[in-house]
């Protein structure tokens, strides 16, 4: 590898490249720091890891927000260092869970459509530092993105200083695969002009005024690799459910034939649906979803995807050296973007997204717990599933019907937690069956849930609740006194079930 001046192709600003340990000395104790990364993929590394060595001896604590979760254990390193005060919007780290939980960071678990423009309302403070990770600096300046883009665009336009990581790692073929729009302010903001997931509406890279660029910095630490969970029997099972549930909305003439642009979160579940897509007759599929994973790229060389929108590669190192080896029939079938504008609402429901989430539990009348583990512990954050489930056409949440080898279930009386409601849930599957519960009432929907979501081994005891609560009535019937009793006992004994 050359030094990789060559990708600073505006060569005035060649000056300001220097060693993370200098441009770590433009970070203060208390600047909220915008940071690069989304999903594991494109964040800035050398720096961040620089801070997080400079920290242990200097104490200082920053507020870190980013566009999702860090590779490279940024969080964890960050967080060990005690230099994190504060943390939005999502991550995914063991160590740095610890910390939330223990109260040591504070975490907001937000949308991940909303930091960008909460910056931009100032509902949140804006960034005094951003550290944006770019394959290059074009002759005009363009910071173009890596493997994500994230917040990159927004922080790197509202902080007052920007640090740029050249990330010499990734290959610059992924030039051209970005489209950076940047919405305008309230209130002289009209409709995003994108109709379809395919539209280019932006630019390839990030225009800021270069002066605000404070220091450059080469990067040659790769992004990590994201380590897939198999599919197993259950997951197979949810995937087959849904497939044969697709194929019949379009038998019926509900759904397109190629069902509209879908999304998925990350995960195995998500992972073993795409993989049922590849076997099934579905073609001319398209996604309007955050993060493309393996499975994307799957189905574009089976010839089964057409084409699909993220703001985010999160691949595996084998789908990882697949993709960049093979970019350029891939460019030209994928685009990248902000996430305001991967996840924004408005155009979700303008393009009638089918979006595909997994929850942790749900109950019986279909409110969705995704975050809190027995309603307290944080366990990753709410990510983009809110953005993507209030506006879908539908709405659809996956689960395995047990957990811990059957000591929980994930068909409960009443989350101990809401991140969804019923008002937005559509379809609920688990690997026992499907719910359809469009245009059902509360007590319809309780009856479908445990008939055919919920383990056998807990269906008794479902049936039996929901029959007591019906007794004493409601819309929504519920026995308050006994409605978290299964979690408190799971607490206290390791076990929902009454032994
Ligand atoms: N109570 C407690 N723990 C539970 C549980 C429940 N009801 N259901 C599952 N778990 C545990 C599992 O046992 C597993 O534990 P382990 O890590 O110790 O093995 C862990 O939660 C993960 O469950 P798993 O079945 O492997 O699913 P997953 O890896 O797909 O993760 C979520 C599920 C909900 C945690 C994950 O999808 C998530 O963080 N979602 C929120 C963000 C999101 O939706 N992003 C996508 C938007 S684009």
């Amino acid at each position: 590898m050359n030094n990789g001046l060559e990708r600073i192709r505006l060569t005035s600003l060649h000056a300001k490249v220097m060693s993370a340990e200098q441009a770590v000395q433009l970070i203060q104790d208390g600047m909220v720091v915008g940071m690069s990364g989304f999903g594991g993929a494109g964040e800035a590394k050398t720096v961040p890891l620089a801070l997080a060595d400079y920290a242990q001896t200097h104490p200082l604590k920053i507020t870190l927000a980013t566009g999702a979760s860090l590779g490279n254990k940024i969080d964890q390193k960050l967080g060990e260092a005690q230099a994190l005060s504060r943390r939005y919007p999502y991550q995914a780290d063991p160590v740095l869970r610890k910390m939330i939980n223990n109260g040591e960071v504070m975490y907001v678990d937000q949308h991940l459509s909303s930091t960008a423009d909460d910056m931009r309302h100032h509902n949140l403070p804006r960034p005094n530092i951003a550290i944006i990770a770019a394959i290059a600096i074009t002759e005009d300046g363009q910071i173009i993105p890596t493997a994500s883009v994230g917040n990159s665009a927004n922080f790197a336009e509202f902080a007052d200083q920007v640090i740029v990581e050249i990330d010499c790692t990734i290959n610059p073929v992924l030039e051209g695969a970005h489209d950076i729009y940047v919405a305008p302010s309230r209130p002289h903001r009209g409709p995003i002009p994108l109709t379809q997931s395919h539209d280019r509406i932006g630019t390839i890279g990030i225009h800021i005024n270069p002066e605000k660029i404070a220091a450059i910095v080469m990067n040659d630490i790769p992004d990590s690799s994201f380590k897939m969970d198999e599919a197993d029997e259950e997951t197979l099972a949810i995937a087959q459910h849904l497939i044969g549930f697709f194929e019949q909305e379009v038998a019926l003439g509900r759904l397109p034939d190629n069902l509209g642009p879908l999304q998925s979160g990350v995960g195995s579940i998500a992972n073993a649906v795409f993989a049922g897509f590849e076997h099934s007759n579905f073609k001319d599929l398209e996604m309007y979803s955050e993060v493309l994973q393996d499975c994307t790229f799957k189905l574009i060389d089976a010839g089964k995807m057409k084409f699909a929108s993220g703001c985010s590669m999160t691949l595996s190192e084998q789908g990882n050296a697949h993709v960049m080896k093979n970019f350029d029939r891939y460019k030209d079938k994928i685009i990248l973007r902000p996430q305001d504008v991967s996840n924004n609402p408005e155009l979700i429901r303008r393009l009638g997204t089918i979006s595909i989430n997994t929850a942790l539990e749900f109950d019986i009348y279909s409110n969705v717990n995704s975050t809190h583990v027995m309603g307290t512990r944080m366990m990753n954050g709410i990510g983009g599933s809110g953005d993507f489930t209030r506006h879908a056409h539908l709405a659809i949440f996956v689960s395995k019907s047990i957990a811990k080898n059957g000591a929980i279930s994930s068909v409960v009386p009443m989350v101990s937690h809401v991140d969804h409601n019923e008002h937005d849930i559509d379809i609920l599957v688990t690997e026992q069956g499907l719910a359809d519960l469009r245009g059902l009432a509360p007590r319809e929907r309780a009856r479908k849930i445990i008939d055919h979501c919920a383990h056998p081994s807990y269906k008794e005891a479902l049936n039996d609740y929901f029959e007591r609560a019906c007794v004493r009535g409601g819309q929504t019937p519920h026995i308050l006194e006994e409605a978290l009793s299964w979690h408190a006992q799971f607490e206290e004994t390791g076990q929902m079930k009454a032994s």
